[in-house]
């Protein structure tokens, strides 16, 4: 494809996403491309374009050997992926924004682009109007990049901004967030914490090399956060947020993690508020770096599948450096972790599994402990998630070098307290 070559798309989807794309294409007359199909599902549902670009027959596009270009914002993952590689072995280059699909299906995904030699874009699927995929590609070296931190998923930022800081209720929360679209279909997928799963997956990838499916990576969401856990953070000026996080250990290998976390107030991230996404980078030599912006909605998001689409235009792919060209890194659960942990019933939390701890605190309903757990065990077991326990981390979460046998004391003592 020459750079003056007029790009001819075929799009499924005409949601949020889609219809938003169509809007901005139609204001950049100056990248030459244009929407020549859309393929959606329901055809009764009234659309603000005409009747004509629209046909509920994928073939139309991926048979269409005019059609240069296949933009796929749908919400279903099979049919998506269905989509995104058939038009791949047609000889399309495919911008994609299905996070989900793309998570759970990278390894097919990487062969597939190797086999055919086109391109696969999908800027959009992580913190949408920020070019984090592109920038953790190109710019950062393997070596240099010592963390990640970031906030992937706007909705549940935009919900804890809303219950904290405004006094929302849960549900107006997210009924808000529904009503401007950056929830997903499933809303449990941005509460739970899997949107934010699928999206770090991809990012772990671009930034390490690291190629796993989303469930090797420990996660949960904003779920069981209390009332409570909100009164403490305020006690220890933080804030809570549903932090991603990647840290290289000196043992060679990635921790990797989703989880709500304490954030401090003069961390960047305690800026990122509402539906804005924020990722911090801290690499050798640089220091951190904080990129911000809307992770979320109809325009910030097409503005990314805008960005995939022009770069089409140069014959941009992804190389994934990290994966091909040195040596990719692997996922490590092999270090401490800070925790809070607040729960009903010491009966739920094992604490002997604990290395240390080293706060604890006890009202009649609801009680909490500060401490250090082995990171394994929240890997082999579900204790910190079940039975209305909330587990949110401390800041700076990874411990490695411990005096474990220093440790021991100290929590024996603890225990006896309590
Ligand atoms: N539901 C997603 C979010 C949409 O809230 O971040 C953008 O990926």
């Amino acid at each position: 494809m020459d750079a003056h070559k007029k790009l001819t798309i075929g799009l499924f989807g005409f949601g949020v996403v889609g219809e938003g794309l169509y809007k901005v294409l139609q204001q950049t007359s100056s990248l030459s491309a244009e929407i020549k199909k859309v393929c959606i599902k329901d055809p009764g549902k009234k659309r603000n374009a005409p009747d004509t670009l629209f046909t509920t027959d994928r073939d139309e596009i991926l048979n269409d050997p005019e059609i240069n270009v296949v933009v796929e914002v749908i919400n279903e993952t099979e049919p998506a992926y269905y989509i995104v590689s058939t038009a791949l072995k047609n000889g399309k280059d495919v911008v994609s924004a299905s996070k989900k699909m793309l998570a759970e299906h990278l390894p097919q995904l990487l062969k597939l682009q190797e086999e055919t030699g086109r391109s696969l874009l999908y800027e959009s699927s992580a913190c949408a109007s920020i070019p984090v995929i592109r920038n953790l590609e190109e710019y950062y070296d393997n070596d240099l990049l010592h963390g990640i931190k970031a906030i992937v998923n706007g909705s549940t930022n935009f919900i804890l901004t809303k219950m904290f800081e405004d006094k929302l209720d849960f549900k107006s929360a997210l009924l808000l967030a529904q009503q401007l679209g950056f929830a997903e279909a499933d809303p449990a997928l941005d509460v739970e914490g899997w949107d934010a799963l699928n999206k770090w997956t991809l990012l772990l990838n671009h930034a390490y090399g690291i190629v796993t499916a989303p469930t090797n990576i420990s996660f949960t969401g904003i779920q069981n956060i209390q009332l409570q856990d909100a009164v403490v953070a305020e006690e220890k000026h933080f804030s809570i947020k549903l932090v991603a996080q990647a840290q290289k250990l000196k043992n060679g290998g990635v921790a990797a993690f989703v989880m709500p976390q304490f954030v401090k107030q003069d961390d960047h991230l305690a800026f990122v508020k509402n539906e804005y996404n924020g990722v911090v980078i801290e690499s050798g030599f640089a220091d951190k770096q904080f990129f911000y912006g809307k992770g979320a909605g109809s325009f910030p998001t097409a503005s990314a599948v805008l960005s995939d689409i022009s770069a089409l235009r140069y014959q941009y792919k992804y190389e994934y450096k990290k994966l091909y060209h040195h040596k990719p890194n692997v996922l490590s659960n092999d270090f401490h972790i800070k925790v809070y942990v607040s729960f009903n019933d010491w009966k739920h939390i094992p604490r002997e599994k604990f290395e240390s701890i080293d706060e604890w605190h006890a009202d009649e309903d609801r009680k909490y402990l500060v401490g250090l757990l082995p990171f394994s065990e929240l890997r082999e077991n579900s204790w910190w998630k079940e039975n209305n326990v909330s587990l949110i981390l401390y800041p700076d979460p990874v411990v490695e070098d411990i005096d474990t046998r220093k440790l021991k004391k100290r929590s024996l003592e603890l225990a006896g307290i309590i």
